[in-house]
């Protein structure tokens, strides 16, 4: 087969997901002509079985935790139960109006999007192979943004009625009675956080010593407190052996011989990335022991012009780490400065109740890389803002470098959680990429009362002279 007359471009980007639509569009501003070939639809896990479905059933949580907690505002309401086709109806509008509004913009910025699936082939060639064709396309430059999909664990085979990963979770008819979480890194956290909010039974089974393994110890408490307050059982340190069917449940082995009988098991152990059948022999590119593909910290591969961001690289799995790889290619395509994302500066959120929000390094990790840290929090407690709207759990922790003198140095973490900080760590973020220290941050004015406040709060007492904060 030869590519056809019209089947040549600037960029061919295997895979329409975050990583893959950034790169798009990205170059598509550019000038630079793209094709993008998919084999389900553009926007990926992300848009369409992973972070907005996941946060819109959150927000659902959300709205049922206020009504419950009306009275206290003395506003008068029954006790809230869910209609959950009804949620799943608007979540699926959410992502219904983004799916169109990203399928338009592609098209507004000419991009010509191929339905199938991509196969690199030698020289920078791509086959996709549809439902009723197979073409080949040519790139001046390929982009391989396939992404990822769940891990699984042996003896918990994913039937779509027992045994869930994200991918079926997303369209259940109705929140499950009891459910048994395994792994409580992010996915199992917020999916432990919306079904106990929904009225689940939750139980967390979690491999290692904590929950959400990489956050501060500080913030992971107030998770685990707060988790405990609201009745989810969660096991840390356990190995999960199997389970056993049992009529219309199932029953998880775990421990030393511990079980929990549950209506349903989420396997939440990580994704890995998605290359079968993606890569063909004599391209030169390389994949390591765990399927991720190898690149540089430019994003290129060992084969010429030819890249890969987004989940299939072995960096943070985050939408918004996909799209800054995505614009890094087209900058390196374009032979502009291009600066390597520093992974470890990375904003991350997770959107279990309560919140968590951080970037840079724990105090923890800090102090293992040899550096003398100075530390402060400040909890929400004292935060009015926080007050007024009846959410106090939570704290902000700034950890900065010690200088020779004894006083804050550097910022190098900022680390949330509490109340909507997912929309707080901005001002930490620029910090902790900008090299900023206390003194520099504590010169701007923080709105009042307003739940930000409690980080220029923060990093006022880091100055040594704190207003509320000691
Ligand atoms: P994860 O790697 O964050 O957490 C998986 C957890 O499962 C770990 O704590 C691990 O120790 C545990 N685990 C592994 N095998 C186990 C076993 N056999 N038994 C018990 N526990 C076991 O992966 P997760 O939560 O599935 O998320 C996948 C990726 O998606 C992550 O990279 C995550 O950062 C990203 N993500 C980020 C979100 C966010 O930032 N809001 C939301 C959802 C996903």
């Amino acid at each position: 087969m030869t590519t056809t007359e019209g089947s040549e471009f600037d960029v061919v980007v295997i895979g329409g997901g975050p990583a893959g639509y950034a790169t798009a569009l990205y170059g598509a501003s550019a000038g630079l002509s793209i094709a993008v070939v998919e084999r389900d639809k553009v926007g990926g896990t992300c848009l369409h079985r992973g972070c907005i479905p996941a946060k819109e059933f959150l927000e659902t949580a959300s709205v049922m935790r206020t009504v419950a907690g009306a009275k206290e505002f003395g506003v008068q309401a029954e006790q809230p139960t869910v209609d959950f086709s009804v949620s799943q109806g608007r979540k699926q509008k959410v992502v219904d109006i983004l799916f169109k509004g990203l399928v338009g913009l592609m098209g507004s910025r000419g991009i010509t999007t191929f339905s199938g699936s991509g196969e690199l082939l030698p020289d920078r060639l791509v086959r996709v192979t549809g439902s009723d064709q197979t073409v080949e396309i040519s790139g001046r430059h390929v982009v391989l943004a396939t992404g990822s999909i769940p891990r699984t664990i042996p003896g918990f085979g994913v039937d779509a009625r027992l045994v869930l990963t994200s991918d079926e979770v997303l369209s259940l008819n109705s929140p499950p009675g009891s459910v048994a979480i395994i792994g409580g890194g992010a996915i199992g956290c917020e999916f432990a956080s919306m079904f106990a909010d929904l009225g689940s039974q939750v139980t967390v089974l979690e491999a290692l010593p904590t929950l959400l393994t990489g956050c501060d110890e500080d913030v992971v408490a107030v998770v685990a407190r707060s988790f405990r307050k609201r009745g989810i059982a969660v096991h840390t340190g356990v190995k999960v052996t199997g389970h056993i069917p049992n009529g219309s449940g199932t029953t998880v082995n775990f421990g030393d011989g511990e079980t929990v009988s549950v209506d349903t098991v989420i396997v939440s152990v990580g994704r890995r990335p998605l290359t079968a059948g993606l890569i063909s022999e004599g391209t030169g590119v390389g994949v390591d022991e765990r399927g991720f593909v190898i690149v540089d910290e430019y994003m290129r591969t060992g084969a010429d012009g030819v890249w890969a961001a987004g989940d299939v690289v072995d960096t943070p799995q985050l939408a918004h780490v996909g799209f800054a790889e995505g614009m890094l290619v087209i900058k390196g395509i374009l032979g502009e400065e291009a600066i390597p994302v520093e992974y470890g500066r990375v904003p991350w959120a997770i959107y279990c109740y309560p919140e968590v929000a951080f970037v840079g390094m724990t105090e923890t990790q800090a102090r293992e890389t040899g550096l003398d840290v100075v530390v402060k929090k400040d909890p929400f407690g004292g935060n009015s803002r926080a007050r007024i709207i009846g959410e106090t759990d939570g704290l902000v922790k700034v950890v900065a470098e010690k200088r020779a003198d004894g006083r804050a140095g550097k910022i190098l973490g900022v680390h949330m959680v509490g109340p909507w900080v997912t929309e707080q760590l901005g001002q930490g973020y620029m910090a902790v990429n900008w090299e900023a220290t206390p003194d520099e941050i504590a010169q701007f004015v923080q709105p009042h009362p307003t739940l930000s406040e409690s980080f220029g709060e923060t990093v006022q007492a880091l100055t040594g002279r704190g207003l509320h904060l000691g």
